[in-house]
Parts: structure tokens; C-alpha cells; sequence
């Protein structure tokens, strides 16, 4: 359930026509309702109640500070995969103790300062990482708490870019194989092992390869035990999908039933790391016609309309060819066209939408594009020197720019001449 509804023909967020806000903010804009984030948060959340958990919300879904602020406020800590996440988990007010880092590529700086900021875990994604952050902990005189990300070989069934826990992806250790550096990490000075954690994929519509994944996580503690190694977090990872169309992903309760049934009796504490299915649907782009157009002298007549986003605001579709609904802000009694819905960048892969049935537009139409909070705005680029929209968040009757749209000066930040080029 989302707050994204038509009042009289016209799309309203929670109580604010998006109308309206487009005329004070412009176009192209990220929207992001309050009450969806929150209700999506408590519902997942509250789908774990009754065992020890800490709900980590990934950061690289939607890393907006207001928004990391609000999931704090809620209870929520931070699922981090860079120094710049961090940064901004900290900046949001978000429990340190809270707060677990990610990620197959962390440098020495971003080690020391999850160290210096007294995060919950590092997951370790390699033996090279191990020794790294072993040795950096044991410079500063501190044991760093470590988990290792294993890779359980469960196929997520989902788009081949976003699946993480096969053998063949970058991610995590074989699980085969973790056992090795488990004891190897208990023998050193600068790290204490502290949880074994796991992410398969995104964008899951079941709820049989996380059973599948726990299962083997299950078997793997048991196989530390008896090697003498106790642990006190189970991380879990996200995953868990959304309807951007006709999906049927598993309602978060029914995820957590599932996820608390299999845990039954193991002595530790759950970690989850959501992101799209918490802010996904809470989120939508809102976009302008520039122009419509039709090209013909092909096999067939082909109506294209340009609007002002484009791959770089939503990269989305163009990347892994996924599928975001688009509607009218504004509803006509019209007839319909199908429609390729592209933008202004130089790239033929440049579109939101292909061959879409739409409500004839017109220019200086808005157009909404649903499903957008996750991986929408974290994900936008300035290519073609394009300044990234400005981030919206309405509560009730009220809305805040909570970022400002970039400038073509801020595009140009922190460049200069050199010398040896002026003549
Ligand atoms: C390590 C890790 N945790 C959590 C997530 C969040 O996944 P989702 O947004 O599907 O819940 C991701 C996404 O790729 C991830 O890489």
C-alpha cells in the first residue's frame, strides 16, 4: 500500500497535488511520502518482533539523509557499502552500534574510519580483506567486529545483474571454504568474530531461496561450533521484491514467518538489510513532456514522447531493462497510443518505457513514474552534463526539498585549466 493516489483526477501524494509541487520545485523530481516510508518500515520490521533483530536499511537504495534520519528514528540501523554511506548513516543520526558495512572493495581508509566510527560489522567479503582489516584494527589497538559475507551457492531466481549468491558472482566466500578464515581470524590480534552474514539478490519474488540460504547458514554455525567458534549475528541480507508490474513478491510478514520459523531456537541475533521493499514503492520520478514525435519509414509507424528524465535519472530500465509503470499526473479523457517514452540523452538506450500504451500527452504534460524510491535517485548520473533532480519529501499537507536539484555550477565543481593549457 502506498500514498500515491488520484483525488479528482489528479495524483496526490498523501495530501499534496504533485501539480502543484512540480510548479515550486520544476522537473524532474524524486517524491518520497513520509507515510508509505514509514509503513513500509514498521511493517517489515514488526513482521520480526518477538526475536532479537536489527533491521539495516541499505543505504544504497535510497541514501537521502532525511529519509536515513526518518528509518532511525524508527528503530532502523544502516546497511553501508562505502565510507560516503557511512558518512551519511552518521550524518542522519543513525547508531554506530547500529550501523554494518558491506562490500567486496573496502580500502584502508574506509576500514579506519568504520573503525574509528565503532560500527557493529565489517563483512568480510575475502582473505585479502581479513588481513587488511586485521592489520589496520591492530595498528589502532582495537579488534575490529567481523563477519564473513558467505556465498551459499542458492540461485535468488532473479535478473542475472542483481543476483549475489551464486559461486560464480564476486560475492562473499564459498561457503565451503569460510571455515578456513573463520579460524584463521580467531587466531588474530586485530579482529574478533562476531556473525556470519550472506545477501543473494535483489528484487526476490520468492521466499524459497532465502529458506534455502538459511538452511545452509544454519548448517555452516553449527559446523563453527563445532569448531570450537561461537557467533552472535546472523545476517540475513535484503532481497525481498516488489510489484513494479505484475510480480507477486511474498508480503513482508509472510517473509518474516518464514525466516523466524526456520531460526527457531538458534541463539542469536537476526540481521536484515532491506532497501527496495521499504522505500520502492514509496518513491516516484516525476517527469515533463518536451515533446511527442513520429517517426516514420519504417516497418511501422513509431510515436515517441521525449520527456525531461532520462537514463540518467532513472537508469533502471536501460540497465537491466526493467519495467517501471508511467501514468499522467494529471488523468484525460483521451484515447490511448503506445508509446516509447525516451529521454534527452545521446544513447539509443536512453528510455523509460517501450512500446508503453499511454493517454495521448501533450507537451508540458507530467508524467509519473511509479515504483522510483529505490535505486532511483542513488543511482542517477550527470551524464551529458545533466544536474541531478532535486529529492521531495511530503508528510501529510506539507512538503520539503531535501535535496536541492545540482546546478550546472555544481556540475563543474572542483574543475579548473591548468596552467600548461593556457596559451
Ligand atoms: C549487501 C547488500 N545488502 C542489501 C541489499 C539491499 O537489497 P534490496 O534492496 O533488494 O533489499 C543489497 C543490494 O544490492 C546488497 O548488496
Amino acid at each position: 500500500m502506498n500514498h500515491f493516489e488520484y483525488k479528482d483526477g489528479e495524483l496526490f501524494c498523501e495530501e499534496v497535488s504533485v501539480t502543484q509541487i512540480a510548479k515550486e520545485v520544476g522537473t524532474p523530481f524524486y517524491l518520497y511520502s513520509k507515510a508509505t516510508l514509514s509503513r513500509h518500515f514498521h511493517v517489515f520490521d514488526s513482521g520480526f518482533e518477538g526475536i532479537d533483530h536489527i533491521t539495516c536499511f541499505a543505504v544504497k537504495s535510497c541514501s537521502n539523509i532525511a529519509v536515513l534520519s526518518l528509518f532511525g528514528d524508527l528503530g532502523g540501523g544502516a546497511d553501508i557499502v562505502s565510507g560516503g554511506e557511512l558518512f551519511r548513516a552518521l550524518k542522519a543520526g543513525i547508531d554506530p552500534r547500529r550501523i554494518i558495512y558491506s562490500g567486496v572493495g573496502k580500502t584502508e581508509k574506509e576500514l579506519r574510519y568504520g573503525i574509528q566510527s565503532g560500527i557493529l560489522l565489517f563483512n568480510v567479503e575475502s582473505e585479502q580483506e581479513l588481513h587488511r582489516l586485521n592489520k589496520v584494527a591492530g595498528d589502532m589497538g582495537v579488534k575490529a567486529p567481523v563477519a564473513f559475507r558467505v556465498n551459499p551457492d542458492v540461485d535468488a531466481k532473479t535478473h542475472a545483474y542483481i543476483s549475489t549468491g551464486l559461486a560464480k558472482n564476486k560475492f562473499g566466500i564459498p561457503i565451503n571454504e569460510a571455515l578456513d578464515l573463520y579460524l584463521q581470524a580467531a587466531e588474530m590480534e586485530g579482529v574478533e568474530v562476531k556473525g556470519v552474514s550472506c545477501h543473494i539478490g535483489s528484487q526476490l519474488t520468492l521466499i524459497s531461496p532465502f529458506v534455502e540460504t538459511l538452511r545452509k547458514l544454519k548448517a555452516f554455525v553449527e559446523r563453527l561450533t563445532d569448531n570450537g567458534i561461537s557467533i552472535d549475528y546472523l545476517d540475513l541480507g535484503g532481497g525481498v521484491g516488489i510489484t513494479y508490474d505484475d510480480e507477486e513478491p511474498p508480503h513482508p510478514k509472510e517473509y518474516a514467518k518464514a525466516i523466524k520459523e526456520e531460526l527457531a531456537g538458534l541463539p542469536v541475533t537476526l540481521i536484515l538489510e532491506p532497501g527496495r521493499v521499504i522505500v520502492g514503492n514509496a518513491g516516484i520520478m516525476v517527469t515533463e513532456v518536451q515533446y511527442t514525435k513520429t517517426n516514420r519509414g519504417g516497418e511501422q509507424e513509431k510515436h515517441f514522447v521525449v520527456v525531461d528524465a532520462g537514463m540518467n535519472d532513472l537508469t533502471r530500465p536501460s540497465l537491466y531493462g526493467a519495467f517501471h509503470a508511467i501514468q499522467p499526473v494529471k488523468k484525460k479523457n483521451v484515447a490511448t497510443q503506445v508509446v516509447d517514452i525516451v529521454g534527452p540523452i545521446c544513447e539509443t538506450g536512453d528510455f523509460l518505457a517501450k512500446d508503453r500504451k499511454l493517454p495521448k500527452v501533450e507537451q508540458g504534460d507530467l508524467l509519473a513514474v511509479m515504483s522510483a524510491g529505490a535505486y532511483g535517485f542513488t543511482m542517477a548520473s550527470t551524464y551529458n552534463s545533466r544536474p541531478r533532480g532535486a529529492e521531495v519529501m511530503v508528510s501529510g499537507d506539507q512538503f520539503a526539498v531535501i535535496r536541492a536539484r545540482e546546478t550546472v555550477e555544481s556540475l563543474i565543481q572542483g574543475e579548473s585549466i591548468p596552467g600548461f593549457l593556457e596559451s
